[in-house]
């Protein structure tokens, strides 16, 4: 396999080593292509993401990227969207559980969900104008896009609890009308039992009963704003890992971004990043996967957490106690 790996700016550049410490015990003969993008490299070369790049991660299997600054810049189209749209990653994966241990801002540990999120339109689109008194964005919702994304919510919810709710504001936004739509249409032929929410009484309910929900699909923004939403449910931002899927790459992400609140200081959580690299074993079809579970309950249980969760350590000690948890745990071990 072939990984383009992007650590891009701020706690990116922290987090991702310690993922790549971790893939590294896995010994999968990996051959990593490191492509420096982001607001750093922007600063002392004026480009922030040029064609040659986009060339080197095209000829990847897959991508593993921490964060990127936005660019202070007007005319600054965004890196991730750019490569979100050049790779055709239309469906955003971000599981939301609790992890062992831990217990977020409403003290629940009883739900299990994942967000599957439009990654490609909405109101992502890039179509803006901005003018002096007066901006738009245009919101796009495609009945190509909305089938190909209600297709891979209903294929997870077939291997899941077949319980499908999709997040929408169809009662103000008439473009929200076809993706409930389409989205419902596409549950029906697989048959999966299918439901639907107001965004705004979603964002409630997510809060006060997530148990409720299982496969939950919507458009690009809400997406976006139920899962860093539900960083409080699980515990902190630091622990949502997401893939970024279409038909031909894979691309791994924490949901977090590159939070210069605290970059410098070594003490970002590298959990999300950790379980970025869960998912990329998942994908490759690596049953391995199963032991980050293993390690990462082992190392909250010694309470090797980072300050977000109230503990000590730095970024690099949770990477090496999970680490030193797979060699002795040996990682040729079957599952
Ligand atoms: P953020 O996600 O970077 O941070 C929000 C809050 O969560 C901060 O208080 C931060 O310290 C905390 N946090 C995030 N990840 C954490 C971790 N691993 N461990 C401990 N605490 C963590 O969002 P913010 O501050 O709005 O954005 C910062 C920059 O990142 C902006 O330029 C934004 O545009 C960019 N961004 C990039 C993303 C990406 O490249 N995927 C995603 C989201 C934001
Ligand atoms: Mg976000």
């Amino acid at each position: 396999m072939k990984l383009a790996v992007i650590e891009g700016d701020g706690i990116g550049k922290e987090v991702i080593p310690v993922a790549l410490e971790v893939l590294a015990a896995f010994e999968l003969g990996i051959e990593k292509v490191p492509l420096e993008l982001g607001y750093a490299r922007w600063q002392r070369t004026g480009a922030a993401l040029t064609a040659a790049d986009l060339e080197l991660i095209k000829e990847c299997d897959a991508v593993l990227f921490g964060a990127i600054t936005t660019i202070p810049d007007p005319n600054y189209k965004s890196i991730l969207l750019t490569l979100r749209k050049e790779l055709e990653l239309y469906a955003n994966i971000r599981p939301i559980k609790p992890l062992p241990g831990i217990t977020g801002v409403t003290g629940r540990r009883d739900f299990d969900f994942v967000i599957v999120r439009e990654n490609t339109e909405g109101l992502y689109s890039g179509l803006e104008e901005l003018h002096e008194d007066l901006a738009y964005t245009r919101r796009v919702i495609s009945r190509k896009g909305s089938e190909r994304i209600a297709k891979a919510a209903c294929e997870l919810a077939k291997k899941r609890a077949n319980k499908l709710t999709i997040v929408h504001k169809s009662n103000v936004i008439k473009a929200d009308k076809l993706f409930l739509d389409v989205c419902r249409e596409t549950a029906k032929t697989y048959g999966v039992e299918a439901s639907d929410m107001l965004v705004d009484a979603m964002a409630y309910s997510l809060m006060t009963q997530p148990e409720k929900y299982d496969v939950v699909v919507t458009t690009n923004l809400y997406g976006d704003i139920l899962s860093d939403m539900s960083g409080a449910l699980v515990g902190s931002l630091g622990l949502l890992p997401s893939a970024n899927l279409g038909e031909k790459y894979a691309f791994f992400e924490p949901v977090h971004g590159s939070a210069p609140d605290i970059a410098g200081q070594g003490i970002a959580n590298p959990l999300a990043a950790i379980l970025c690299v869960k998912m990329l074993l998942e994908w490759a079809g690596d049953a391995r996967a199963l032991l980050l579970d293993e390690a990462i309950a082992h190392v909250l249980q010694k309470k090797i957490i980072t300050p977000d969760l109230g503990g000590t350590a730095k970024t690099a000690d949770v990477g090496h106690a999970v680490v030193e948890y797979l060699r002795s745990r040996g990682t040729n071990l079957n599952v």
